[in-house]
């Protein structure tokens, strides 16, 4: 998702899914005639839900990069058959239902129960008996041990509680010998400071981001996976066109910016100036 198309989007969804209730909180700010505005306590994986809830925000603001994502995981599976494969966080289905050509079972996991509908309405009829919903936090999901060969974790690990967390249990579901790509952005590279300082401002001004994003580095991931025997095997490494491009630049013209600067999936260059990973990696 752009970072722009993400702040702004946040930004309508916090107005539509955070009511606010006026009342008098406390004693003193009541004899001060002052109210305190009160919202509902939501946890981290509510504020997640809520905000996908309104999918199109997000689905329309990142097409070009859900191309790059699509056409990376067709690089990174090229050739290869599978029996299971589960897709955490999977949206509306875009990057793991043309795998199913290769596949005998898919599991579309998702915390929204919107994106999971936008999902199954592209399920073709006849594959409709080799696909599983599921509408949970991935982490609690208690899904079967060791039970997949191929997982897609992209573009969920800056929402979720725990990155640890989540890549723990993905190595515990994933076979050994399982495929699992992964996708996560550095916020610490130079490429994510513009993105980084925006958002930073926006939420201290305006204090509209429905919840923050998790800021990963590199680092951070990787020796999260080297943890639990996730081997890495294949990079591709790109940035998004800078903040504000959105403004005079289609989903089109984007994706076209993007692949001129970092090259196709199968021949990437200038990987040093990308901040968005996704990563092919192999259960030990
Ligand atoms: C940025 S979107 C990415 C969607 C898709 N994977 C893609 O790359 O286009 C993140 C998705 O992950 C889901 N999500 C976030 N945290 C989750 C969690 N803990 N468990 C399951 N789904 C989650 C959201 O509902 C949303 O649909």
């Amino acid at each position: 998702m752009s970072p722009t198309a993400l702040v702004s989007a946040c930004a309508a969804s916090a107005s539509s899914t955070s009511p606010a209730a006026i009342s008098p909180s406390s004693t003193k700010a009541a004899a001060l005639g002052l109210h305190i505005l009160e919202g509902p306590i939501m946890s981290k994986i509510d504020q997640v839900r809520s905000f996908f809830e309104t999918p199109q925000g997000y689905l329309v603001g990142s097409q070009f990069n859900i191309r790059i994502r699509i056409e990376t995981v067709q690089e990174f599976t090229k050739n290869l058959t599978f029996d299971r494969v589960l897709d955490i966080g999977c949206g509306d289905g875009s990057i793991s239902l043309p795998l199913l050509a290769r596949s005998k079972r898919l599991t579309l996991l998702d915390v929204s129960t919107n994106m999971l509908d936008l999902a199954r309405n592209k399920i073709p009829l006849e594959r409709a008996h080799d696909v599983d919903l599921i509408n949970r936090n991935f982490v609690g999901a208690n899904l079967e041990p060791e039970s997949f060969d191929l997982v897609l974790c992209i573009g969920v690990l800056a929402h979720v509680d725990s990155p640890a967390a989540v890549i723990s249990e993905i190595a515990r579901i994933a076979k050994p010998g399982a495929c699992v790509v992964l996708q996560f952005t550095d916020r610490f590279h130079f490429w994510g400071v513009p993105y980084a300082v925006y958002s930073a401002v926006y939420r201290r001004l305006l204090k509209q981001e429905p919840y923050t994003l998790n800021r990963l580095s590199r680092r951070q991931v990787m020796r999260l996976c080297q943890k639990e025997h996730l081997n890495i095997s294949a990079v591709y490494r790109y940035g998004l066109p800078p903040l504000g491009t959105s403004r005079f630049a289609g989903q089109d013209e984007r994706y076209k910016m993007s692949r001129h600067v970092f090259g196709p999936s199968y021949r990437n260059r200038n990987r040093w100036m990308g901040n968005e990973f996704i990563c092919r990696l192999e259960k030990a």
